[in-house]
């Protein structure tokens, strides 16, 4: 594996293989030291052309404690503003020598894009409304520890709220969780679904009051309002109304059911409850299982096969 910009190029094997490994790199990051020399020698540069707080940090974070050299490139400082092509930025960075661009950018298909320009690994982490592969692992990898699952998802029932239509993030769960064997259910309306499920291996409910009580797993996704330029739902309390957790539906979530959210939450529209009263949220353990995830994907990338044995200096 040289790059890794969609989930379902991993295949269920790759998939498996990642949250093996996650394991290992979760063990090193409950060390009073959390850092081995795996990478050292290494540049890993993250570029992002879109907002983002925890993905960025998590990636760099990752790359350190397995002792690679990161760059951040930042767009609002850089020579984009003065009209520098995305391929010459591009050329320009690969030229001080990197060995893996991590990349975030609100259009489809551009970590594709970079990979065929560059010699370095690339790594998709989002990319508009297409794909968000380690987000897809760290949710898989989230759901195995906090239900107890190494072997698989055969029997989880695993419902993704929201909105579906904007969401890589929902693009990417779909295909880990089926593939991992869960039954998956979209819980939408209509103009929040993309305009065809050929090929999703998904059911599809249109009021949350028909998954709550039944699900393992209870997915919240974040109302994407920066990619929204229609009127999608008539307004966001009657949306609240029937797709937010509010106090009452947690309540009817089952004993052992977990919920999750990929973050950055929207309180009061799809979460009108606190998570930090939510017995079954596990929103803060995907943050540190990312990176875990992301040390694994590097480490599987551009490991040299000497292991992960030994300190950092
Ligand atoms: C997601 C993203 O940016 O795709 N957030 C994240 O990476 N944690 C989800 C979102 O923006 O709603």
């Amino acid at each position: 594996m040289k790059h890794l910009l969609s989930i379902d190029e991993v295949g269920t094997d790759g998939l498996r293989h990642l949250l093996d490994l996650s394991d290992h790199m979760a063990e090193i990051n409950r060390r009073p030291v959390p850092k081995v020399p795996a990478l050292r020698g290494k540049t890993v540069v993250s570029l992002f052309f879109e907002d983002s707080t925890r993905t960025r940090l998590s990636f760099e974070t990752a790359a350190k404690r397995l002792s690679a050299d990161t760059m951040t490139f930042s767009v609002s400082t850089s020579s984009v503003n003065k009209g520098e092509s995305l391929r010459d930025t591009i050329e320009t960075v690969a030229a001080m020598g990197v060995d893996a661009f991590v990349v975030r950018h609100m259009s489809s298909g551009v970590p594709w894009q970079i990979s065929r320009w560059t010699e370095a690994s690339v790594i998709n982490a989002g990319d508009g409304w297409h794909e968000h592969p380690t987000q897809a692992l760290l949710d898989c990898y989230t759901i195995r520890t906090a239900l107890n699952r190494p072997d698989g998802f055969e029997g989880l029932h695993i419902a993704i709220v929201g909105d579906i239509k904007h969401s890589r993030v929902a693009r990417s769960d779909v295909w880990a969780f089926a593939a991992l064997g869960a039954r998956v259910t979209l819980v939408a309306p209509e103009t929040l679904l993309p305009p065809s499920l050929d090929g999703w291996p998904v059911d599809v409910a249109h009021h949350i009051d028909d998954v709550v009580s039944k699900v393992d797993v209870l997915y919240m996704l974040r109302m994407q309002r920066e990619r929204i330029h229609e009127a999608l739902v008539p307004s966001l309390r009657e949306y609240t109304s029937r797709f937010g957790l509010t106090p009452d539906r947690a309540g009817r979530l089952r004993q052992h059911a977990i919920v999750m959210h990929p973050g950055p939450m929207n309180r009061g529209v799809e979460m009108a409850v606190d998570p930090s009263e939510l017995p079954g949220s596990v929103i803060a353990q995907q943050v540190t299982n990312g990176v875990s995830v992301r040390m694994a994907v590097l480490f599987q990338l551009l490991g040299s096969g000497s292991g992960l044995a030994g300190e950092a200096s």
